[in-house]
């Protein structure tokens, strides 16, 4: 057993610490204030990440149990920090407010499953899904649809109740679910965008080529793996 132990959060220390950093503002309060309020949804929209992951451990666990097989190879989950969290606001065009955050952007908390073979991600879906406390916002199959690139994944939104001192807060939780191979060509491909490569078009349509590829080896895969343990 380990006991991981996060830095205090605690707000009248962080109202102290931060103090002079603040004195240049011209309504330092409001400055001020706005800082402590999106340091506050740090904490709901890591809850947030935290109960999905554990649902997940969870399925993958009980499916070994059930069916003798792992769906999941590793889990990622993440947060937005916060400059993230600014800067796309004012990309959109939005305004730049706690609310606005948790209304317009769905990715503030993000969980990224890498599963072992395709019909695992829809297996891991239709299980998650079907949990009564999870409710489906939004959904995006790129799997059966790729996008023109060759990316491959599937989308969904889902939110999730974060039971708080005070209230039940409802917050989204972006979950991208792929295969090894899926999660392979979209490091690389992320990795050469923002690279920015002279040669990007050429490196295109290498790229798109390995998804056909991989899709076509990932299918071959999956059709032993079921030929031979009969767990479809
Ligand atoms: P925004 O989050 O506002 O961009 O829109 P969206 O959530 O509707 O976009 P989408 O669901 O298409 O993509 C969300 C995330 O999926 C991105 O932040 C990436 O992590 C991943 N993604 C989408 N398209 C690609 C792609 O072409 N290549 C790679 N490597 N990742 C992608
Ligand atoms: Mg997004």
């Amino acid at each position: 057993m380990y006991v991981e132990r996060k830095p205090s959060n605690y707000l009248e220390d962080l109202r102290n610490e931060f103090k002079d950093s603040f004195s240049t503002f011209e309504n330092s309060d409001e400055a001020f204030s706005v800082l402590i309020e999106f340091m506050n949804i740090e904490n709901i929209y890591s809850a947030a990440v935290k109960k999905i992951s554990t649902k997940l451990d969870i399925l993958d666990d009980n499916f070994q149990q059930m069916h003798k097989h792992n769906p999941i190879h590793h889990l990622e989950k993440r947060v937005k920090e916060l400059g993230s969290i600014i800067s796309k606001l004012q990309r959109k065009g939005l305004p730049i407010s706690v609310e606005s955050a948790n209304e317009h952007l769905q990715d503030i908390a993000g969980v990224r499953v890498i599963c072992n073979y395709i019909e695992d991600i829809y297996a891991i879906e239709k299980l998650l899904l079907k949990q009564p406390d999870i409710e489906l916002l939004k959904r995006k199959d790129y799997i059966e649809y790729p996008k023109s690139n060759g990316y491959r994944s599937l989308h969904i939104v889902v939110s999730i109740p974060v039971y708080l001192t005070e209230e039940v807060q409802y917050v989204a939780v972006e979950i991208q679910i792929r295969s090894i191979g899926m999660d392979m060509w979209a490091s690389l491909e992320h990795k050469i965008r923002y690279k920015n490569e002279e040669n990007t078009e050429h490196y295109r349509s290498i790229l798109r080529q390995c998804a056909t590829d991989i899709t076509s080896v990932e299918h071959k895969m999956q059709d032993i793996h079921s030929e031979v343990f009969n767990n479809k």
